[in-house]
């Protein structure tokens, strides 16, 4: 079957990287159909509705989407909801896949290659806060079947990648009831998986010695899973290592269904002068070829194109230099990955 791809630019920058990245995405799989949709703020603005019905069919029926970003109104307006906070909702994307690697030419510092599988439902993400007076509480949902899902899929991603090493990232001494859960049934997920990465060697690791590592040692992790809050905060800071929001990617994974997105915004203050990095929407789309349409040749293709790309310099106008650096360096590499990645740092 034709792979397809639900195209959902968003609002800001979101309008101008998306297209880019379809550029690519059509230089290594010719044959994906593309579906245009509709999400975020500027559409709720348009029609009343974040994410209208057709987006959440059309993003069903293809099985992958690329959202571009969207902005927030920074106040709370009656009715609105954030559009990927709702997609990650109704379509049930559990985990939340960020990668973070030295890009030549961009990383403040060479070595590292990681990659942070984050639990994307639960946590104090329920959202479910309460005020009583001076005091204010939020929930936070640790469950067996979402801790247990979200280890099966960090050791999926630990197979594809030969890793050598897991992290279970938690605060268990703080939280023993619901870290000490998380922390358990990662555990057994690793016992029982008898995947590429059975015997891989693990480790635990607070969040605040892991926050201390991603700062002074961040080539010490290789993959890590953790829960949603961690994860959030983790991923950030590892963006930092692989040359900054321009160049960090995302996915969000759920069964029979990934939506990839950059981890930038809207970026209004860039939108429409050109300077946005597509590079962040193009290497989600390589999240795409890999965990989605199974095709890790071609995302290691598309990343190769984007190292180069990268490598020979980045300069203004950013959007336009890097999609021709881009599809220039797909055209000249032979398909069988003969060129060699840059090591100019
Ligand atoms: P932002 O990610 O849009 O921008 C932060 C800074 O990074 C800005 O200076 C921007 O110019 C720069 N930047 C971002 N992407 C870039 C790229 N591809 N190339 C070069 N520079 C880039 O975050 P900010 O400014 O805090 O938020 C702007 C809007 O985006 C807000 O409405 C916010 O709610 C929304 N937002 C949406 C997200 C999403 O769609 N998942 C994530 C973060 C923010
Ligand atoms: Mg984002």
């Amino acid at each position: 079957m034709r792979p397809r791809l639900c195209v959902i630019p968003g609002d800001g920058i979101g309008q101008e990287v998306v297209p880019v990245a379809v550029d690519v995405l059509r230089a290594v799989l010719p044959e994906v159909r593309c579906e245009p949709a509709e999400a975020g703020w500027g559409c709720f603005q348009a029609r009343g509705e974040a994410v209208p019905p057709e987006t959440l069919a059309a993003v069903r029926r293809c099985g992958a989407a690329l959202f571009g970003a969207t902005a927030s109104p920074g106040r709370s307006v009656p009715g609105y909801r954030s559009a990927i906070l709702t997609l990650r909702q109704q379509l049930g994307l559990f985990a939340n896949i960020r990668p973070a690697a030295s890009r030549a030419g961009l990383s403040p510092r060479p070595g590292v290659d990681l990659v942070v599988v984050r639990e994307n439902t639960e946590d104090l993400y329920v959202g479910r806060e309460s005020r009583d007076g001076d005091v204010a509480t939020a929930l936070r949902v640790t469950s067996v079947a979402a801790s247990r899902r979200i280890a099966r899929t960090a050791l999926r991603v630990a197979d594809a990648r030969g890793a050598k090493k897991l992290t279970i990232v938690h605060k268990a001494n703080v939280l023993p009831v619901t870290d000490g859960l998380f922390r358990d049934c990662v555990r057994e997920e690793i016992a029982a998986w008898d995947g590429p990465s059975a015997g891989i060697a693990v480790e635990e690791c607070y969040v605040d010695v892991a926050a201390l590592r991603m700062v002074g040692a961040p080539e010490s992790f290789d993959v890590i899973v953790t829960t949603n809050l961690f994860g959030d905060i983790l991923s950030d800071a590892a963006a930092h290592w692989s040359g900054g929001l321009g160049v960090a990617p995302s996915l969000n994974l759920g069964d029979g269904v990934g939506i990839a997105e950059p981890v930038h915004g809207s970026a209004p203050d860039i939108a429409g002068t050109g300077a946005a990095n597509p590079a962040a929407a193009i290497l989600s789309v390589a999240l795409l070829l890999e965990h989605v349409w199974e095709r890790p040749d071609l995302a290691r293709r598309v990343e190769r194109a984007v190292d180069g790309a990268l490598a020979a310099g980045v300069r203004a106008p950013v959007l336009a230099t890097v999609r021709a650096g881009v599809l220039e360096q797909l055209a000249t590499e032979s398909s069988d990955g003969g060129t060699h990645e840059p090591d100019a740092f």
